[in-house]
């Protein structure tokens, strides 16, 4: 029989309506080993994500999966949170019952170290977050530079921002952090808003989990409810980019999103266009290119592995 191959990861989330179903796929898909769930500060201040993902987990039954929480506050800049999007608990919408599990006592910043320093090379950091977890690990232990495979982020935009005209959430929300990840030698794949902002959820895609009727398509039909709501009022949007899963999709299917490689330079002294990721796209710069920048994706194959994924639950 052939053994599925699996891809080690350690998940770096701050949920987040997008970033549970990101955990949702992690948690369950087979070719996915996920190693842990690092927690940092984003979407709502830190106390806020790691309840939600200790929620997220225990509504789900991952209790096999540490959980660690991590850095608060970002490493320079003043602290942004994304309640018009998220809501106060930073995942409104969703009734939660009793938590099953527990917050690991370990900072998630030395859980990542651990667990890189212990790998022989083969975890992949899939960060859909601001970077300052991942940031501070590197400028703490830069032994595990090397270690790191790849890392698999959601952030940056080639095109459009969406908290500023030039920048995206999780890279305004802690340049400094983004600058130290993508100047850190190791490959990377940066899928930004213009990917995210193929993988809509429709009132068709909606209809079709719906019929799932498990508990993870309760959770996710709960969460995209409020999700549509808030992303409808402050973009305009008839259906909304649901980002953070595309990183998880990647690793299942690489097919599934198509990238091209560029220079890409976090934007850290303009203020207007602070956090931007300046992606060379035309190659003007002849700089080499350090990051693989997701630009297209198969929206069926897509949906298609959401869905089975989300079937996969009891
Ligand atoms: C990113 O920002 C957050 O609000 C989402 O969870 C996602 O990771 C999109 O810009
Ligand atoms: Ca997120």
């Amino acid at each position: 029989m052939n053994e599925i191959k699996k891809t080690k990861i350690i998940l770096d989330v701050d949920p987040g309506h997008d970033d549970a179903v990101a955990i949702m796929l992690a948690a369950k898909h087979p070719k996915i080993d996920l190693q842990a769930i690092t927690v940092v500060a984003g979407n709502q201040t830190l106390e806020k994500t790691a309840k939600n993902a200790i929620n997220v987990c225990s509504y789900l039954g991952i209790n096999k999966v540490p959980v660690a929480a991590g850095m608060s506050r970002p490493m320079v800049r003043e602290q942004v949170i994304a309640d018009d999007i998220h809501g106060e608990t930073g995942l409104d919408g969703p009734i939660f019952g009793e938590t099953t599990v527990q917050l690991e006592q370990k900072h998630a910043v030395d859980l990542l170290i651990e667990l890189l320093m212990g790998s022989n090379g083969d975890i992949t950091l899939v960060p859909t977050a601001p970077l300052t977890n991942i940031g501070m690990a590197i400028r703490r232990e830069p032994r595990i530079i090397p270690k790191i495979k790849q890392i698999v982020l959601m952030g940056g935009s080639y095109q459009l921002g969406n908290i500023s005209p030039a920048a995206e959430f999780n890279i305004y929300a802690d340049p400094e952090a983004a600058h130290v990840v993508f100047t850190c030698g190791r490959p990377i794949v940066m899928i930004g808003l213009d990917l995210t902002r193929q993988a809509l959820v429709t009132k068709e895609v909606m209809d079709r989990i719906r019929t799932i009727g498990n508990n993870a398509s309760r959770l996710f039909i709960s969460l995209m409810e409020f999700f549509s709501h808030t992303q409808k009022e402050v973009f305009g949007w008839e259906a909304p980019p649901l980002h953070d899963p595309t990183t998880i999709a990647y690793l299942i299917d690489q097919s599934i999103i198509q990238t091209k490689p560029m220079n890409v330079q976090i934007e850290l002294r303009s203020d207007a266009s602070y956090g931007r990721t300046l992606c060379d796209y035309f190659g003007m710069l002849h700089k080499p290119a350090n990051a693989e920048v997701a630009v297209k994706l198969d929206s069926n194959k897509f949906w298609n592995t959401v869905y089975e994924t989300i079937k996969l639950y009891s």
